[in-house]
């Protein structure tokens, strides 16, 4: 039999079969859509923070965070903003998706746990950052846990799930601020972030420069590290590429060494060998290919991993990462 090799990441998932059920305008730019199992059956449990990978087409996977009621599993929920520079997955959610489409999914995972002791959580929203939040609001509203929700938005037709926020059942906890400055939108994280109470949790999520805002004034006023939660939709910054040099991978399971040249990564020179990896966002950004690191020293360029397992430096993300050492070996 001929064909590639199949190896894949540690995160490697069987996919399902569901329909659009729904489809709504959830806020300007922002598509709501409700998938199901085609026989009504229940889906695949989650807890809140969780994503799913939708496959949109060819090569063209996306996460999106489920944003619905998690004890609900007759639907799962999702909304999607459109990007003005979309590489292909907004565009395909906004423009090729109706009630009927079959879509494959991921079962869903959860990069963004929340902390089961927390005596109380301060959720953080820049934009559609709103998603994963909103279900931790749901289900720390539905548990009767005390929790605090502030969602920033451009104006308030941008807002996604305004109604619950607004005058729903999570109006009460939930704090809008709309079309503020980034000097205001500073002072208002800050405010918030000030009002530090005991073994309290922060989760952040949006855009790259709200979250490294948020994260900076967390530290600063002494949150520890331990409680700042944040989710990355987009590479914090550009890997960089200028200085890379060659190195080589060898896989511990085969004994197969691959060099990997300064303008590859490991995925395209084991994809150049004729390998199938399983990827999904090849931006650092989605855990997919996170891969055990059984010697050598990896030089981090994702930002799925934590600084702390970034310095332990017994996995990395191959989508991305590169070596500090002339040999990594990976457990492959
Ligand atoms: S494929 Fe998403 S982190 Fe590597």
């Amino acid at each position: 039999m001929s064909g590639p090799s199949r190896i894949l990441g540690v995160n490697q998932m069987s996919t399902l079969s569901v329909r659009v059920t729904a489809v709504a305008k959830a806020a300007l730019d922002v598509r709501q859509l409700q998938l199901a199992l085609p026989d009504g059956a229940p889906l695949p449990a989650y807890e809140p923070g969780s994503h799913i990978d939708v496959h949109l087409g060819p090569s063209l996977v996306r996460q999106y965070s489920l944003c619905g009621e998690c004890g609900d599993l007759s639907t799962y929920t999702i909304a999607v903003k459109r990007e003005a520079n979309s590489r292909g997955g907004s565009r395909a959610v906004h423009e090729s998706l109706s009630v009927g489409t079959e879509l494959k999914i991921s079962r869903p995972r959860n990069n963004f746990p929340m902390a089961a002791d927390a005596e109380h959580s301060l959720l953080l929203a820049g934009g559609i950052g709103i998603t994963p939040l909103i279900s931790m609001a749901r289900a720390l509203q539905a548990g009767g846990r005390s929790f605090e929700l502030a969602a920033f938005s451009r104006s308030l037709d941008h807002l996604a799930f305004r109604a619950d926020l607004e005058t729903g059942k999570l109006a009460p906890s939930s704090r809008i601020h709309h079309g503020l400055s980034r000097d205001d939108t500073e002072a208002a994280l800050r405010a918030h972030l000030s009002a530090r109470r005991e073994n309290a949790h922060i989760y952040l999520c949006g855009p790259a420069p709200f979250m490294a805002t948020g994260q900076a004034l967390a530290r600063a006023l002494g949150w520890p590290e331990e409680a700042i939660h944040i989710e990355h939709f987009a590479p914090a910054s550009a890997p960089a590429t200028g200085a890379d040099e060659w190195f080589e991978v060898r896989l511990s399971r085969t004994g197969v060494v691959i060099p990997v040249a300064p303008a590859q990564t490991i995925v395209d020179a084991m994809r150049a060998r004729g390998m199938d990896v399983e990827t999904s966002c090849e931006q650092g950004v989605c855990g997919t290919c996170i891969t055990s690191v059984l010697s050598g020293e990896p030089d981090h360029r994702d930002c799925f991993l934590t600084a702390r397992e970034h310095a332990k430096g017994d996995c990395m993300a191959i989508c991305v990462s590169r070596s500090r050492s002339p040999l990594l070996v990976l457990d492959l």
